[in-house]
C-alpha cells in the first residue's frame, strides 16, 4: 500500500517533470528581439543561455516552464508558464535586440543537438523560390524533426504551413538568398525556421 503510493509519486515526479516524453526530448525555439507580454514566473540573473534553458526545462511541481526569455546584456533568464502564439494565447511584442523569447517544443530525441536550441524562429516569415523538398506533416514538430533527420541533403531551413500540415524544407538559408526573403506574410500562417543543429547535424554525417 505504502510502496504504491511512493511509487505513484515517483511517476507523477517524472512525468511532471518534462512534458516530453520518449521518444520526444525538450529543446527551444528561438525567436530573436521578442518577448513575451507576461509576468514571468521566475526570474534569474547572472546566467547563461545554456543555464537557463536546463532550468526552464526541469519543470517541477511548483513551477511549469513552457517558455523564456534571455536578455544577453544583462545574463537574465525570465520563465514564463504560458507559450507564445501561435503555441498559445499569449502575445509576443518586439524588443531590443539583446532580449530573444525561447518557446519550448517536443521534438524526436535523436533530431536535437547539444545547443540550448534547434531552431531559430521568423514568424509570418518565407524564402521564395528554393524549396527543396515539400511533405505533408503531423504538426510542427513533426515537421521540424523531420528536417532535422532528412539525409537526402543537409536541411538548413524550413518553412511550415501551420492551416494546410505543408513542410518545406530548403538547402540554403535567407543569409543566402536575402532578396527571397520575405516577412510579414498576409492571410496565411507560416513561420520560417532556421536549423541551429545543422552545422553540428553535418558535422557528424562526415
Ligand atoms: C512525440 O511528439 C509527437 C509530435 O509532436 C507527438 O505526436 C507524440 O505524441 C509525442 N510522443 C510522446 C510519447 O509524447
Amino acid at each position: 500500500m505504502i510502496l504504491t503510493f511512493w511509487w505513484g509519486l515517483l511517476v507523477h515526479g517524472v512525468l511532471a517533470s518534462s512534458r516530453c516524453a520518449s521518444p520526444n526530448a525538450t529543446t527551444y525555439l528561438r525567436s530573436e528581439s521578442t518577448r513575451l507580454m507576461e509576468f514571468s514566473t521566475k526570474v534569474l540573473k547572472d546566467v547563461t543561455l545554456n543555464e537557463c534553458a536546463r532550468t526552464c526545462s526541469e519543470n517541477t511541481a511548483v513551477e511549469q516552464c513552457l517558455s523564456f526569455e534571455y536578455d544577453s546584456s544583462i545574463l537574465q533568464c525570465s520563465h514564463h508558464s504560458d507559450d507564445g502564439q501561435p503555441f498559445g494565447a499569449s502575445v509576443l511584442a518586439k524588443a531590443v535586440p539583446s532580449i530573444s523569447f525561447f518557446q519550448q517544443i517536443c521534438l524526436l530525441e535523436e533530431a536535437i543537438c547539444t545547443a540550448p536550441y534547434s531552431f531559430e524562429r521568423y514568424p509570418q516569415s518565407i524564402l521564395v523560390g528554393h524549396s527543396m523538398h515539400v511533405i505533408n506533416v503531423d504538426g510542427l514538430s513533426d515537421c521540424l524533426s523531420k528536417c532535422a533527420l532528412l539525409r537526402i541533403f543537409t536541411c538548413k531551413s524550413v518553412m511550415y504551413y501551420y492551416e494546410t500540415g505543408e513542410c518545406i524544407m530548403n538547402r540554403d538559408t535567407k543569409f543566402i538568398f536575402p532578396n527571397m526573403f520575405r516577412q510579414n506574410v498576409q492571410d496565411t500562417l507560416v513561420d520560417y525556421f532556421e536549423n541551429n543543429c545543422a552545422d553540428e547535424i553535418s558535422f557528424t554525417e562526415l
